[in-house]
C-alpha cells in the first residue's frame, strides 16, 4: 500500500514538492514581469517610430543623400555637356536615334570645347590588335573616344586600364552587305553623338592598324575641309549595273555611288546619317538583296545631300592587288620592313583641294598573328 510508506521519506518527499513548486512561481513571475516590460517597451518603440523615428531617419539620411544629389548634373550645363558615364542603355534605336539628332542652333559653344575623334570599332568579337591600338592612344586620353559594337553575345575581357575597357554600346547581330550592318554603323554614330566632345566620327574594324601616330591622325582629320567618305561612280555592273530605275525619284541614277565602308564623317554628316530614320524606301526595296547595301547607301545618302561636304575617298587602305571578291588580309609573314616602308610609299591624293603624299590614315586587314611584328616595327616605321 502507498499509504504504508515511511513518514521520513514522506516529509521528504513534501518538502521537495514544496521547493519545486516556489521555483516555478518565481520563474512565472519573472516571466509576466519581463513580457510586461517587452509588451511596454514595443509600444513605446512604437508609438515613438510613429511620432519622431521616421522623421529622425529621414533628416539624419538627408547628409548621406545629399552628395549623390549634387553629383547627379541636374541643374547646371554639366548636365548637357558630359558624356553618359555608362555606355550602356535600354533605348531602342528609334529613341536613341531621335535623341542623337539634337543639333544646337546656337554655333558658337559656351564653354572650351576641345573636339575628339570618336573611334567606333565594327567587330564580331574580341579586338587581336588592341595592345598596338593602346600604344597608339596613349597620352592623348582629352582627345579621343572609343565605341565597340559586336555580336551581343560577345562579353570582352579587358582589364579597367584598357582604353577599350567598358567602351561596348547595346548591339545587334550585323550582316555583311546587309541593311543590318547599316543599322549597326548609325547605332555607332548615334550613340558617340550622345557626347558633345566627339566632333569627327571614325569607322574602324578589329583587322585595322593607325599607320601613322595620334598626333599626325589628329591633325590630318581635324584640318581637313571634307569628310572622308569614300564614293565613286562606277560604270560597271557591280557600280551602275546595281542600280535601278525603279529607285526614282528618290535616287537618280547620277548620284549612285559605290564606296569603301571605312569612312570618318564630322558630327554634321553624323547627324544627316542618323536622322534619315526610314531610309530611302525605294532604295531599300530595289537594292535588296544582291545589291550589297552597305557598300552603296551611305556613299549615295550624302551624294545627295551633302556633296560638297565629302572628299570621295577613304582615309583606310586596302589592298585588292591580288584580285578576288575580297581584299588581301596579311598574315606574320607579310609584316616585313619592306611591307612596312611600302604603308607611306608612292602615295599621291588631293588633300584639302591640294596634292598630299599623305592619303591614308589606317590600313586594313591583318590577322591576329601580325601583332607581334607590328609592335616591333610600328616605332621606327608608323611612328608610335
Ligand atoms: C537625273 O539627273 C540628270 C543630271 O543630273 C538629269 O539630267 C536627269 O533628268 C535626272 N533624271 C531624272 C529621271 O530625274
Ligand atoms: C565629291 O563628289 C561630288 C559629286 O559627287 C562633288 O560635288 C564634290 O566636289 C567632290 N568632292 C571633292 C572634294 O572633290
Ligand atoms: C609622329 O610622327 C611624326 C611624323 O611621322 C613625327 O614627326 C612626330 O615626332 C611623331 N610624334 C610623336 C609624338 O611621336
Amino acid at each position: 500500500m502507498e499509504e504504508g510508506k515511511d513518514p521520513a521519506a514522506i516529509t521528504t518527499v513534501i518538502s521537495r514538492s514544496n521547493q519545486s513548486r516556489a521555483l516555478p512561481q518565481r520563474f512565472i513571475q519573472l516571466l509576466a514581469l519581463f513580457l510586461v516590460l517587452c509588451f511596454t517597451i514595443s509600444l513605446f518603440s512604437i508609438y515613438m517610430i510613429r511620432k519622431t523615428g521616421v522623421v529622425t531617419t529621414v533628416t539624419s539620411a538627408i547628409p548621406i543623400l545629399q552628395p549623390c544629389i549634387q553629383e547627379q548634373p541636374n541643374n547646371n550645363l554639366d548636365r548637357w555637356i558630359t558624356p553618359p558615364s555608362n555606355l550602356m542603355h535600354t533605348m531602342s534605336d528609334k529613341e536613341l536615334f531621335w535623341r542623337a539628332s539634337f543639333v544646337p542652333q546656337v554655333k558658337k559653344y559656351p564653354f572650351s570645347r576641345v573636339p575628339k575623334i570618336a573611334f567606333m570599332f565594327l567587330t564580331k568579337g574580341p579586338l587581336p590588335l588592341a595592345p598596338l591600338w593602346e600604344r597608339f592612344f596613349k597620352g592623348h586620353k582629352s582627345l579621343f573616344s572609343i565605341y565597340i559594337h559586336s555580336l551581343p553575345s560577345y562579353e570582352p575581357r579587358f582589364p579597367s586600364t584598357s582604353v577599350f575597357y567598358n567602351r561596348q554600346i547595346p548591339s545587334q547581330i550585323a550582316e555583311w552587305g546587309r541593311m543590318s550592318m547599316c543599322d549597326a554603323e548609325r547605332r555607332l554614330l548615334a550613340n558617340a553623338l550622345l557626347d558633345v566632345s566627339n566632333e569627327y566620327f571614325i569607322l574602324v574594324s578589329e583587322s585595322c592598324i593607325p599607320i601613322y601616330n595620334f598626333t599626325v591622325v589628329y591633325r590630318y582629320i581635324t584640318q581637313s575641309k571634307y569628310s572622308f567618305m569614300g564614293a565613286f561612280d562606277d560604270p560597271g555592273p557591280y557600280g551602275r549595273g546595281r542600280y535601278n530605275l525603279n529607285m526614282l525619284p528618290e535616287v537618280n541614277i547620277s548620284d549612285w555611288r559605290k564606296g569603301s565602308q571605312w569612312f570618318e564623317v564630322n558630327r554634321k554628316l553624323s547627324t544627316i546619317i542618323i536622322s534619315d530614320v526610314t531610309y530611302y524606301p525605294k532604295f531599300l526595296e530595289f537594292c535588296r538583296p544582291a545589291c550589297y547595301v552597305d557598300e552603296h547607301y551611305f556613299p549615295t545618302l550624302l551624294t545627295i545631300q551633302a556633296p560638297n561636304l565629302i572628299a570621295n575617298r577613304s582615309l583606310t587602305w586596302v589592298d585588292w592587288s591580288r584580285g578576288g571578291a575580297h581584299p588581301a588580309t596579311f598574315g606574320a609573314t607579310d609584316i616585313t620592313e619592306g611591307f612596312m616602308m611600302k604603308l607611306h610609299e608612292g602615295r599621291e591624293c588631293i588633300y584639302n583641294d591640294k596634292p598630299s603624299s599623305i592619303c591614308y590614315l589606317f590600313a586594313r586587314k591583318f590577322a591576329p598573328s601580325t601583332l607581334q611584328r607590328l609592335l616591333l616595327f610600328a616605332p621606327d616605321f608608323l611612328g608610335y
